[in-house]
């Protein structure tokens, strides 16, 4: 089976504008090469230039549980909708929600039907997350997100864990593995752990090469 890929740009210096644009059509030429699944996770700003501009499923973020009316700022799952995005990520380790928010957050993604990511920290999070029933869980503890020690060497029992207690509630829902992701190493023990995929931000946006990259990720 083949690892899907999610890679979230966050607000690095090539997650947002021109640079995106570059990436973006990266990560879409990989595809088209590679035959695999990328799925890309863009600032609310980006989603819609992103969208138009390039074949790969776009993401937002973030998601808030608002609706039309006296919310400024708020990023709406109608907004990202209308502006071509797929789905969302939710509840990332650098944009907390609490878990009433997160429920009905869900259920409102579901009625647009669009695509959750929920993020966990922790293995106490993956249990009343994956009750939620979202599309993909992805499991990043935070103290290892941005840095050289990926959780596939620092942490493979926390994969295993998480894949164990995602299945057995619902075998559906697809679990991602984040922090430190940056060689086919970790991609290929991620899979070998039982995941169906992995979630990636510096090891993308912050190379020299993405493309090169990715496609020896993939590898
Ligand atoms: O959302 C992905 C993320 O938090 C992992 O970040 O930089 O460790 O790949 P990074």
């Amino acid at each position: 089976m083949k690892p899907l890929i999610v890679i979230n740009v966050k607000t690095y210096p090539t997650g947002t504008g021109p640079k995106l644009l570059k990436l973006a059509k990266q990560m879409e030429t990989v595809k088209n090469e590679t035959g695999s699944k990328i799925i890309l996770s863009v600032p609310a700003t980006d989603i819609y230039p992103i969208s138009k501009a390039v074949n790969l499923p776009i993401y937002a973020q973030h998601t808030d549980l608002a609706t039309y009316g006296a919310n400024t700022g708020a990023i709406l799952p109608e907004s990202i909708k209308f502006a071509g995005a797929k789905g969302t990520i939710l509840n990332h380790a650098e944009k907390k929600i609490d878990h009433k928010t997160l429920k009905k957050t869900i259920t409102t993604l579901r009625l647009k039907n669009l695509k959750i990511i929920v993020c966990a920290d922790t293995l106490d999070e993956v249990k009343p997350i994956a009750r939620l029933r979202p599309d993909f869980i992805a499991i990043e503890p935070p103290e290892l997100i941005g840095g050289n020690h990926s959780v596939t060497k620092a942490r493979p029992e926390i994969i295993t864990e998480t894949v164990k207690i995602v299945k057995k509630i619902d075998p559906k829902i697809k679990v991602l593995v984040g922090a430190g992701i940056k060689t086919a190493y970790d991609v290929r023990k991620s899979m070998e752990l039982g995941a169906d995929g992995v979630l990636i931000a510096s090891g993308i946006t912050n190379a020299k090469d993405p493309k090169k990259v990715l496609i020896d990720m993939l590898s």
